[in-house]
């Protein structure tokens, strides 16, 4: 087998140094090709990013787009896969370099590249390009998913120049595009807005998207977008690019409209105030940007990338995921054993898996009963909860429910015990005025004493409770003083050995505990790349749980997250609202309940019981099904989605009415991903006890083909209104 990997890394590894004209490297899923070229000049250019092409012959004929090129080919388009800085190229680089004499230019010239299979689906390529003046290569990954249809890509500098050099841009990736029209779907938020989907043609010139959080870091913008080729995004057809970049802290996607209308996308981590120092032979490797092309529209693209998280990013992608009771909205910081264990009861009563336990459950000496005190002290408050974190498991458990608990090990509130230790742990100016979000600073973990300590409250509480069952850990605050007493003069290395650092933490949490399930939050969603998420099971989405705003914000998330890792929550925001149609948005996600029983009459309850039934039936359509959307909030008055088991045997349809006009015409929904010939039962389900459902097609059989080309009349002219619907196919 050795033998037999070596000379396949032989054929593999092509092209001598500097002398590699006309080599070509195809990077393919079933779906795309993405083809790389080396020109005359010895450097390596797209060639081409599209649709997979049939006839491997008609590669050859690809052009190479060389700036001032002579390959005879279109001269005034470079599109160099890696570009440094001070080369023919006058727009934004990828690669930005101070070498030790000084001079900013790096040229990259095509050395080698290898290709290997992973496993049947999965093919890895590297790309290795180094200057010829300077000791300087940077190694270009690609892994391509090919059933997926995914493209992950990312890159590593390297240098060997005797004294460290300084680089002031490091993209993972660049990719061009030429197309009539632009259009960049973007993905902005805000505490309780997250994931807001706008559109806007670009023009020549530039459009950033970054952050400068640090922490906290998508509090503003969400690491992702799309890009319709030649017109606005669609959901179900046209051309588009989805991108992502996995880093959980100040990111920069960089859309550039050049002089002869090609788009340049760059993604990476934003190089501001983060001018970065490599030391000699010490690879500097970026983040990963992961990509799906489209010629079916969004839709396509999130399937695509649904399928791709559940197989290969997401922690635990393709187990279970546990229903829940959280106590936050409840109780917030007033809670005490009794109030806890009731809810824990109630949490059986409702059916759901486990009770989690939110803020406020330690600090001794800086008790945490709001918000302003005992960040950083991870020990149980002994006024409050007496019997410590054991005595809830076990009152948990003799409740019939597992039990889950709330951290935020990053932070420290300045009223702490951590901070009287050690104040230079935390972030901050030692030379002006401290400024606090939500009364709270960012623990530096750039410092590996920080790291240990982070890692250490995950660990304590799992050496003395194996039994907790889940974690929910927050991260509320940006960094708002940006100091590291650790790093000393090397400031400039703050927001990326920050990142790092927590990288770090989150592997050796993982690597110690991969069977917890564990929720990202970042005071709602702003925590939500697909970096985190190796780490994570799920995500909190956002803490607006006002059902209409959820319909706008999953349908946001939902371009890029699978509903298995979006976590949703039954709570009372929003209660002119049903409880029906608010546990009706929460079910298409990953269900929880933030709300007491005690708010809800007995049918209501009843009804919540019968809806975790449901979605316990339902969670592997629910949670690992094809996700189609059919009417977006964002058009009409009204959204409906469906997902399809993906035997197809199985799908669940949701239909809401959020604020139709009087008399309004209603038209039916076509439902798609279904077998057109296989015959499906329809029958209306978490319906209010007693109610008889109004649906014309309840009960009903349909074939797969009518429900497609036909659909079905869900819709209402009734205010924030909801039918979820359960699609059997029949036995033949
Ligand atoms: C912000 C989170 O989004 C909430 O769900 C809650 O956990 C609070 N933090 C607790 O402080």
């Amino acid at each position: 087998m050795r033998k037999f990997l070596s000379l396949f890394f032989f054929f593999c590894l092509t092209g001598g140094i500097y002398q590699a004209n006309g080599q070509t490297i195809r990077i393919s899923t079933h779906e795309t090709d993405l083809i790389l070229k080396v020109a005359q000049n010895g450097r390596l250019y797209q060639s081409y990013l599209g649709a997979k092409l049939l006839q491997e012959s008609d590669i050859a004929k690809l052009p190479v787009y060389v700036r001032g090129g002579t390959d005879g080919s279109v001269s005034t388009r470079g599109w160099e896969v890696y570009p440094g800085s001070g080369a023919e190229d006058y727009f934004e680089p990828a690669f930005s370099i101070q070498h030790n004499d000084g001079n900013l230019t790096t040229v990259l010239n095509y050395v080698s590249h290898q290709t290997r299979p992973l496993d049947a689906n999965v093919t890895e390529t590297t790309v290795l390009l180094k200057d010829k003046v300077y000791p300087v290569e940077v190694t270009l990954h690609y892994i391509s998913y090919a059933n997926e249809n995914v493209i992950k890509t990312w890159s590593e500098i390297l240098h060997k120049e005797k004294k460290p050099v300084t680089m002031s841009s490091y993209y993972s990736s660049m990719l061009y595009f030429q197309a009539p029209t632009y259009y960049l779907t973007e993905f902005s938020s805000d505490w309780a807005k997250e994931a807001q989907m706008s559109t806007q043609p670009l023009f020549f010139g530039k459009k950033v998207i970054d952050t400068k959080l640090g922490s906290r870091a998508a509090m503003h913008a969400h690491p992702f977008f799309q890009i319709g080729l030649g017109q606005p995004v669609e959901e179900n057809k046209g051309d588009v690019l989805v991108g992502t970049i996995g880093w959980t802290g100040n990111f920069r996607f960089t859309f550039e409209v050049d002089n002869v209308s090609n788009l340049r996308i760059l993604s990476g981590i934003n190089p501001y105030a983060s001018n970065y120092e490599i030391q000699p032979g010490e690879p500097f490797v970026t983040p990963e940007f992961i990509f799906a092309l489209s010629t079916e529209g969004a839709g396509k693209a999130s399937r695509n990338f649904h399928q791709w998280a559940r197989n290969y990013q997401l922690k635990d992608g393709k187990g279970d995921r546990l229903t829940l009771l959280n106590n936050w909205e409840t109780t917030y910081f007033d809670f005490n054993e009794a109030k806890l264990e009731e809810l824990m009861k109630e949490a059986k009563d409702l059916g759901v898996d486990l009770f989690l336990l939110d803020d406020g459950w330690f600090g001794n000496k800086y008790p945490r009963v709001n918000d302003r005190a005992g960040l950083g002290d991870w020990e149980v408050m002994k006024s409050k909860l007496p019997n410590g974190v054991p005595h809830l498991i076990q009152s948990a458990q003799k409740a019939g429910v597992k039990f889950g608990i709330w951290i935020e090990p990053e932070m420290v509130n300045p009223q702490s015990e951590l901070m009287e230790k050690h104040p230079d742990w935390a972030i901050r100016l030692p030379n002006r005025d401290t400024y606090y979000y939500r009364n709270q600073l960012v623990l530096d973990m750039s410092n590996p004493k920080v790291q240990d300590y982070v890692f250490g409250i995950v660990d304590r509480l799992m050496t003395e409770n194996p039994e907790l069952a889940f974690f929910k850990w927050d991260c509320n605050s940006p960094i708002t003083n940006i100091y590291s007493p650790y790093l000393k003069e090397r400031q400039e290395q703050l927001y990326i050995d920050h990142v790092r650092g927590i990288y770090k933490v989150f592997q050796r949490v993982k690597e110690k505990y991969p069977e917890v399930p564990m929720m990202l939050c970042s005071g709602g969603g702003a925590r939500c790349d697909y970096e985190a998420l190796k780490y994570f099971t799920e995500f909190w989405c956002s803490d607006n749980t006002d059902p209409v705003e959820r319909l706008y914000i999953q349908w946001g998330f939902s371009q890029i997250f699978p509903s298995k890792a979006m976590d949703a929550h039954v709570t009372s925001w929003n209660k002119n609202t049903s409880i029906k149609f608010r546990t009706d948005v929460a079910m298409m996600c990953k269900l929880g309940f933030d709300i007491s029983l005690k708010e809800l009459s007995t049918e209501e309850q009843t009804f919540c019981q019968q809806a975790v039934t449901n979605y316990k039936r339902l969670k592997p359509v629910i949670l690992d099904g094809d996700l189609y959307r059919l009417v977006s909030p964002y058009e009409t008055n009204h959204t409906s989605v469906m997902q399809v088991a993906p035997a197809k045997d199985k799908a669940v349809l949701y239909a809401y009415d959020i604020h139709p006009r009087f008399g309004e015409k209603l038209f039916p929904v076509r439902l798609q991903g279904l077998s057109p010939e296989a015959q499906y039962r329809i029958e209306e389900i978490n319906l209010m006890p007693g109610q008889k459902s109004n649906l014309p097609a309840n009960q009903q059989t349909y074939s797969g083909d009518y429900l497609m080309k036909v659909g079905l009349d869900v819709f209402t002219t009734g205010k924030t209104h909801s039918r979820i619907i359960e699609l059997t196919e029949m036995s033949h």
